[in-house]
């Protein structure tokens, strides 16, 4: 029996009730950051494309490793908001019809779809750098070199080396049979990496966590955001649009390779739950004592249905 199929150590009732205050304090603090001062349309398309929808998981990647490692509580909200714009703003231009052409995202009409391309674009880029201004704050409350490390990791995690290089590749990708080691590359960059960057983000606002802890919440991180990944590729040949709140059967239709298109759905299925058991092994070699709602987290993102 593997890893996938065993009952999590925390049940998913038990991730709703400790994601439930940490989740309020990332829509507060969302809600008070973003968009604030902005023209007029800009400021709407931006809380447009952030608030009042997505699962948050990056957030509470951020929260779970940084209560893992006894880390510093201003510093997390602030990484876990960061996270979120940056998912956000890479979701609004993967909307756009210069890339994937969709016209509905979290249960709504895509940004460009409401706001037009302009702005769609000038939001995605407004996001991207509150997210760097929300890991710099003024006074004491995260020390400098915290800000320094979370700024470093979460550029990386979003630039050539990491989200934006994925999408690259996944956008000169179409019509291509890409092998497997092709395939988890441009998984691992587009999605992967600001998952893993968000579990290391969450670690890195702890202070003497040892390199043993660093490495094994790397590597849960890295097994997750691929895992998260194979799950998005099937979730779109098994779900239906309403559940997901985005348009099913894209993937097919626009002709991208996926781990469906390349394993099959059970070839799939049988990825993502390897990868499950990679992360809690991961987990189980950290010789962290709190990583519940990690484990937990863990089997939510293979077990979802949206
Ligand atoms: C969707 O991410 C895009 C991918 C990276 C696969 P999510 O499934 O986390 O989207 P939201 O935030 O819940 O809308
Ligand atoms: C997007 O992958 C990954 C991003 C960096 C946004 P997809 O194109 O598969 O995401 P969805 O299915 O539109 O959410
Ligand atoms: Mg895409
Ligand atoms: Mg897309
Ligand atoms: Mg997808």
């Amino acid at each position: 029996m593997t890893a996938a199929t065993t009952s999590s150590a925390w049940d998913q009732a038990r991730l709703a009730l400790w994601s439930r205050p940490h989740l309020e304090r990332v829509e507060q603090a969302l809600s008070g950051w973003v968009g604030v001062d902005s023209p007029v349309l800009l400021g709407e398309a931006m809380r447009y494309a952030v608030l009042d929808g997505g699962k948050r998981l990056r957030p509470l990647l951020v929260l779970a490793a940084s209560e893992a490692v006894g880390g510093n509580a201003a510093a997390a909200l602030r990484a876990a908001c960061a996270t979120e714009l940056i998912h956000a703003y890479s979701l609004v231009h993967d909307d756009l019809p210069c890339m994937d052409n969709d016209v509905l995202r979290r249960g709504k009409p895509t940004v460009h779809v409401k706001f037009g391309e302009a702005d769609a674009l000038l939001a995605g880029d407004a996001l991207q750098a509150l997210a760097f201004e929300l890991l710099t704050p003024d006074g004491d409350e995260v020390p400098p070199a915290m800000q320094a490390t979370l700024c470093r990791m979460l550029a990386r995690a979003a630039g050539s080396q990491g989200m934006a290089g994925g999408q690259a590749i996944d956008l000169a990708s179409v019509g291509v049979a890409l092998n497997e080691a092709q395939l988890r590359e441009m998984h691992r960059l587009k999605t992967g990496a600001l998952l893993q960057g968000s579990v290391e983000m969450g670690a890195a606002c702890g202070t003497g966590v040892s390199a043993a802890a660093l490495a094994a919440l790397r590597g849960y991180g890295a097994a997750i955001g691929l895992a998260f990944q194979v799950v998005d590729d099937i979730l779109d040949v098994t779900a239906d649009s309403q559940t997901l709140g985005k348009t099913a059967g894209k993937d097919a239709a626009a002709d991208k390779p996926t781990y469906v298109s390349l394993l099959g759905l059970e070839g799939a299925r049988a990825q993502a739950s390897q990868l499950l058991d990679d992360a809690l092994a991961a987990l189980d070699a950290s010789g962290l004592n709190d990583t519940a709602a990690l484990r937990a987290l863990a089997h939510m993102v293979v077990a979802r249905d949206r």
